[in-house]
């Protein structure tokens, strides 16, 4: 079968494609490598495309007989997204409008979403369920937001079928060390730290030490890029075999603040992280916790890599190596 990994150059885009050709699926990545690496590609076909020229998506549809999809590509810089809001609307929902619009003329009704936890907004409680309200409040938000719409009204009108998966804090890297975090520029707080410890950084900084929480310190919900990844082929396969569209969080439920991060920074690598503490960065909110009920149940979502110190420990080993060799 074969499944278009918009945005399969990425992060987590490369991580699931890795994951699709481990359980024998036929995948084309499409990527215009904007924000995508050479470097991240793991395997399947390359359609080097943009997603908002709709004629060359329509041209990998055409030739490649495409049967479902899973669309990674997106901007997701909270911060530069409040600066250039035309940018994102027009980088994360036109695309997607493109993207939707030719998959609805070629017939083909599989979609997989990598959504953000930053459709809630502040959270009203924790842990954050599904039917939690939706309260996005910055521009990346809104994208995400308003694309989940968009998916529901199309489901109802033509019959499109979905799963939306909500992304908490993605962290790790493969335990391979031939995938990792390669953003660029990197705003992320794990690589971030490990960056600094590796001198790829000049300095560290906290943003904000006075949120109401235990230590003052944000508190986020890691998830290991492997375990998301696995969670993208489990939707894929519901999808394939059920009519049920559906919006799903892919987080742990357990979480770490920014000062908790850095003590098991420093446990595993050895080093001490040397930090100033700066004020809150716009849009943070102060705790971000997962319910996994609903993935647990739906989709039979296990974890195997989460616990912070694999996340650590294979992010540490990816950023040595990445720093030797790019
Ligand atoms: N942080 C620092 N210093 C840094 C980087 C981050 O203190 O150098 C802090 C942040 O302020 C935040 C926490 O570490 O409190 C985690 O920050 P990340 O940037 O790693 O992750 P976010 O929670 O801000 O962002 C994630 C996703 C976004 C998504 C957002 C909300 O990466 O795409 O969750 O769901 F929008």
């Amino acid at each position: 079968m074969k499944i278009l990994v918009a945005g399969g150059a990425g992060y987590i885009g490369s991580h699931t494609v890795k994951e699709l050709i481990k359980e024998g699926f036929e995948v084309v990545v499409f990527d215009n490598f904007s924000t995508g690496k050479k470097e991240l590609l793991v395997g399947g076909e390359l359609f080097v495309g943009d997603l908002i020229d709709k004629e060359s998506i329509k041209k990998v549809f055409r030739s490649k007989n495409i049967e479902a999809v899973l669309h990674f590509a997106s901007l997701i810089q909270v911060g530069e997204s409040y600066k250039d809001p035309r940018k994102y609307y027009t980088h994360n929902l036109i695309t997607s409008l493109n993207l939707l619009d030719v998959m609805l003329e070629t017939g083909v009704k599989n979609f997989v979403f990598s959504s953000s936890a930053a459709v809630y907004g502040v959270p009203l409680q924790i842990p954050i369920p599904e039917s939690h309200p939706l309260n996005p409040f910055n521009p990346y938000g809104q994208t995400k937001f308003f694309t989940e719409k968009i998916l529901q009204d199309y489901e109802k009108a033509y019959g499109l079928k979905f799963i939306s998966l909500r992304y908490f804090n993605a962290a790790g890297a493969d335990l391979e060390s031939c995938l990792g975090e390669l953003h660029d520029p990197e705003t992320h707080l794990i690589p971030n730290i490990l960056l600094f410890l590796l001198g790829k950084k000049n300095n560290f900084e906290i943003f904000g030490t006075d949120f109401p929480t235990e230590d003052g310190t944000a508190v986020r919900d890691y998830i290991h890029v492997k375990d998301l990844a696995k969670a993208h082929v489990l939707a894929l396969k519901k999808l394939l075999t059920s009519s049920q569209s559906e919006f799903i969080n892919l987080g742990t439920n357990k979480g770490y603040s920014v000062l908790e991060i850095i003590k098991k920074t420093k446990e595993i690598t050895g080093e001490k992280v040397l930090y100033r503490e700066g004020p809150r960065r716009k849009g943070d909110v102060p705790v971000l916790l997962a319910s996994r009920e609903k993935a647990e149940q739906i989709l039979g979502w296990k974890l195997y890599h989460s616990n912070i110190k694999t996340i650590i420990e294979t992010a540490w080993n990816w950023h040595k190596k990445t720093a030797e060799t790019l």
